[in-house]
């Protein structure tokens, strides 16, 4: 697009690139003194907090002054640039709240009023006032400039309405009013700027302006019309544009479109169309026959399916072509042939990224001379890369990760000198790759190929013949020894090297290494020694590594650290005390290490933590007061040596979805305030612990408590008869789960792995998830009888009621559930097993053993299925028990254990499943976060996983 743009107005352009910031063409004239006059009445009206109009002073030869340019004879103001610069790169798409405020912070923009004294300039031909700040309506005078060719208000945070009587610029040839938030209501006024050539109204709401299709398409001179986010729907009467062939550049992207306006079609000039981010469906309209001069063509970000239409590949002018993130669902090598029929000279850009694309790559891919880019990641793509990729000379960027490719890494990449970008991700490559595989790739600065089964040990003394600042090798077998070759690289700034048979020890150089990481993953190697700091900004994952020592000292913008599962040791107390840390961390995993010491009391500034784990440690102490200022989601105490009661400020952790604070010595009542306040709550586990008391009732307002575990404390008291009020596990559930919630909806780079990871596994994990809805209490000294309302938890998968006090008849209720597994061993329960309980046809656990139970067992198709262990120490008879009836014994040591270690292994299975949902699995899946090219689609594409995941959650019935 960009070149056609510059075919088109290569005067307009020279001028504004020559005088983009500082003009100083004017040397011979003097400046016209009434001009000097307005442009000081201009400048007092605006406020300009850097000073950019430091010349602009009274006396002075305004023609020198900055952004002002004056004819070279007469004199005349000719042209104004105050366009601000950018102090972030510029997007095409920037209103952004985020950009919004930076702007707004951006001290070299200017504010305040527009003065009507630029109408003195009565031959001002350009004015470029973009990327200010004024936060008004466009100023009505400025349709009295009646020399402007050129006006450039882009970006300014205009608002408001768009002056009719800008339709009187007569001479006009170029309008940029995009990235405001204009509100029209007609553009009727365009169709006055007779020799308009080039518009752009993006980000303007058209939803008004009706007239937006007829104006523009019929308009006799204007080759370049931007109407990106312009909240743009289908047209309902499509216009007859036929005798038209001016426009050459239409963007419509980020609209609303559902299917593509016909119109287009008759604009048979057109070089460029980019619909990209609708909502366009169905297949893709064949009737690019009548556009055959298209260069450029971008319809991704859509929903379109089927195959891409014969038409167009009649487009023999093709340079670009961009169908990523659709539903294409087609033979990649079809389309390839198709693509070398008609544009094998032509073509320099194609993106087939996140399509339903199979089949294989074929050697004609090696013949497009002057493809540059070329992305066809996210697709079924499989068999091996054709070795005729080496011919690709002017290849730049190269992505098929996430496909079923096989066979080796082949050797031809060695030939591409012109690659930067290299993207085997996630595919089934194998073999050994040696360093003449790089030796000629001296651009290449993004290296991925996780998740491959490829071996590279180059010599040792081999160093990386260019500088990378992306280097993702995750799952190859790099190891035994730490790469060397890593050893000269400035740029790098994000590096996976997990699970890839590293087993030495950590070297100090590259502790040391100059270079600032973004991202480190080093994740489930077996490095050693110890790490003083790490200089690493945002994300540090060493999970599953011998590490020992006292923990790191880290970045203080650090927001991700994972160190589970090593030997750290020591006190927590300089992580987090250090008074640097002012709060971006969101997830701290220090799991499975032999931390000792209290956990400090400062954690007042980690406001952003919203992840804690810290299981299976030797910590000691109360839980700190602190904690409970910190609006965490998860946190997770389990198994460390800690006591105490649990302080009241835990109950200001209203975002808590899990709970863990089980095998530690904990104390106290089960507070009541967990009912009331941690109304998130999906797992509460405080098993193995001395909790007392009675269970609150309070608990039964957790709506979306699914995982209760009160086992192994000193309770008692009742059972609540309001159990059943614990709607998750009552209701064939459509309600929310915010761990799903909170795993998806989070833009955060640790969640976008976890889904990654679930790409694929969809079905697989949502069954999973399903299956986890659990209650156990047993080994408490709880009295009184089961209650029967515990019958209305239909969802509910496992109850375990064993070692208590329990007595009466088992309600005949508990036959209406659909358990997976029920334990009722060892209380005093006695009557008949209920006859309903030959409907509980799922039961794969059973245990009514050691109660005072008589009669026959009910016959079913399940309960005759488990040993007399099942039924034992009661007077039952009846199949599965041998005898006629069951002898009364005591119970041993032995069977003890059987019954309670497996009651808690189901339970347990299901939570530690969830919370590896929750933690992630680490070093998987590659940093697309830092990847700019490929956010954009996997946000999207993750958006898809994400709804996919939660509808068939909250559709699933079982
Ligand atoms: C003035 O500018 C015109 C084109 O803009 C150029 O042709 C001419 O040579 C210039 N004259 C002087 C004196 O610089
Ligand atoms: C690649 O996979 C296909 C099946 O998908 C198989 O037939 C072929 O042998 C594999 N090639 C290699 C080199 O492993
Ligand atoms: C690297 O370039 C040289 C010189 O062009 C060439 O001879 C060699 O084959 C290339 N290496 C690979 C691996 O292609
Ligand atoms: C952790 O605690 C356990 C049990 O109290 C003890 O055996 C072990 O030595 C402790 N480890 C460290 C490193 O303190």
């Amino acid at each position: 697009m960009e070149s056609v743009a510059i075919t088109l107005f290569p005067f307009l352009l020279a001028i504004v690139a020559i005088c983009f910031s500082f003009c100083d063409a004017n040397s011979n004239v003097l400046c016209i003194k009434s001009e000097r006059n307005a442009l000081l009445k201009f400048k007092n009206d605006l406020v300009d907090p850097s000073n950019r109009l430091a010349s602009w002073v009274e006396g002075g030869d305004c023609c020198k002054w900055l952004g002002v340019v004056c004819h070279n004879s007469t004199g005349h103001i000719n042209q104004l640039h105050l366009a601000a610069p950018l102090s972030v790169p510029h997007l095409d798409a920037p209103v952004t709240e985020w950009e919004a405020y930076h702007r707004s912070k951006n001290n070299s923009s200017l504010r305040g009023k527009i003065n009507s004294s630029l109408l003195e300039l009565k031959h001002l031909s350009s004015l470029d006032l973009s990327n200010n700040n004024f936060r008004s309506n466009i100023p009505k005078f400025l349709g009295r400039l009646g020399s402007l060719t050129y006006l450039n208000l882009s970006h300014a945070q205009f608002h408001g309405g768009i002056p009719h009587n800008l339709g009187n610029l007569s001479k006009l040839q170029y309008l940029d009013l995009g990235g405001n938030y204009l509100k029209p209501k007609s553009l009727q006024w365009v169709s006055g700027l007779s020799f308009l050539q080039y518009l752009d109204l993006s980000y303007a709401d058209l939803r008004k302006a009706t007239d937006w299709l007829l104006v523009t398409f019929q308009h006799p001179s204007l080759l370049e019309l931007h109407l990106s986010a312009c909240s743009l729907e289908d047209d309902p009467s499509p216009i007859n544009v036929n005798s038209i062939k001016s426009l050459v550049v239409l963007d419509l992207s980020e609209n609303n479109f559902s299917s593509v306006p016909m119109s287009i079609f008759g604009l048979q000039g057109l070089l460029s169309i980019n619909l990209s981010s609708n909502s366009l469906e169905g297949p893709i309209p064949d009737y690019f026959r009548n556009i055959s001069f298209l260069e450029v063509l971008d319809l991704s970000g859509n929903s379109l399916n089927s195959s891409t239409p014969k038409s167009l590949f009649s487009l023999n002018h093709l340079q670009l072509l961009n169908l990523s993130s659709n539903e294409i669902n087609q033979d990649v090598s079809e389309i390839l042939l198709s693509l070398s029929r008609c544009c094998l000279d032509c073509l320099e850009s194609l993106d087939m990224a996140h399509n339903h694309l199979f089949g294989h790559l074929i050697d004609q891919l090696g013949h497009f001379k002057n493809l540059a880019h070329l992305s066809l990641a996210g697709n079924n793509i499989s068999g091996p890369i054709p070795l005729s990729i080496g011919e690709l000379s002017s290849l730049k960027f190269f992505d098929v990760s996430e496909n079923q490719l096989n066979g080796t890494f082949p050797l031809c990449f060695g030939q591409l000198k012109s690659l930067e970008t290299l993207d085997l991700g996630c595919n089934q490559l194998e073999g050994v790759v040696s360093e003449t595989h790089f030796s000629n790739l001296t651009r290449l600065t993004t290296l991925a190929a996780s998740q491959n089964r490829l071996r590279f040990q180059p010599n040792s003394s081999w160093i990386l013949p260019f500088q990378c600042r992306i280097i993702k090798l995750g799952q190859w077998h790099l190891g035994p020894k730490f790469p060397r070759w890593l050893k000269f690289q400035k740029n790098l700034s994000v590096l996976d090297m997990s699970d890839a048979g590293i087993s030495d020890i950590l070297p100090t150089w590259f502790l040391n290494l100059s270079t600032q990481f973004e991202y480190l993953n080093l994740s489930y190697n077996q490095l050693t020694g110890g790490i003083s700091h790490l200089n690493v900004r945002e994300f540090v994952d060493l999970t599953s590594n011998r590490f020992t020592g006292p923990l790191p000292r880290v970045f203080p913008t650090l927001k991700y650290l994972m160190l589970s599962n090593n030997s750290f040791s020591g006190p927590l107390f300089e992580l987090v005390c250090n008074p640097l840390r002012k709060g971006p961390m969101e997830c701290l995993s220090i799991r499975g290490n032999l931390l000792s010491g209290e956990i400090p009391d400062c954690w007042n500034h980690w406001r952003g933590l919203d992840y804690l784990n810290l299981e299976n440690n030797n910590l000691t102490g109360k839980i700190p007061p602190s904690l409970g200022h910190l609006n965490l989601s998860v946190l997770n105490l389990r198994n460390n040596d800690m006591f105490g009661e649990l302080p009241s400020t835990l109950q200001f952790c209203t975002s808590l979805i899990i709970l863990d604070l089980s095998d530690n010595h904990f104390s106290g009542s089960v507070p009541t305030w967990i009912g009331d306040k941690l109304s998130k709550l999906e797992i509460l586990s405080l098993r193995s612990n001395i909790f007392d008391g009675h269970i609150p009732q309070k608990i039964c307002q957790l709506q979306s408590l699914r995982i209760l575990d009160l086992g192994n404390n000193n309770i008692s008291g009742s059972i609540p008869k309001c159990f059943s009020n614990l709607s998750a596990m009552a209701n064939k559930s459509n309600q929310n789960s915010y761990m799903f919630q909170w795993s998806i909806t989070r833009t955060n780079l640790f969640c976008m792995r976890t889904l990654l990871v679930l790409k694929g596994r969809v079905d697989e994990y949502s069954t999973t998830l399903g299956l986890v809805t659990s209650i156990c209490l047993s080994t408490n000294r709880l009295v009184g009888e089961i209650p029967k309302e515990l019958g209305s938890l239909v969802e509910l998968q496992s109850l375990n009621l064993s070692r208590n006090l329990l007595i009466g008849n088992i309600p005949d209720e508990i036959g209406n559930m659909e358990l997976e597994s029920l334990d009722l061993s060892m209380n005093q329960l006695n009557g008949k097993i209920p006859s309903s309980f030959s409907n509980l046809n799922f039961l794969n656990h059973f245990n009514v053993s050691y109660n005072n139970l008589t009669g026959q067992i009910p016959t079913s198709t399940q309960l005759q299925s488990f040993g007399n262990f099942s039924y034992m120490g009661n007077h039952l008879y009846g199949p599965p028990l041998t005898k006629n009836r069951s002898t009364n014994r005591t119970p041993t040591d032995g069977a003890n254990n059987g019954s309670r270690s497996e009651g808690s292994n189901v339970n347990w299975l299901y939570v530690s499943i969830v919370l590896g949902f929750v933690m992630g699995f680490s070093g998987v899946v590659a940093p697309l976060f830092y990847i700019r090219s490929w956010r954009h689609a996997y946000y999207r594409k993750l958006d898809h996983i994400g709804r996919k995941l939660y509808m068939s959650w909250a559709t699933m019935g079982r």
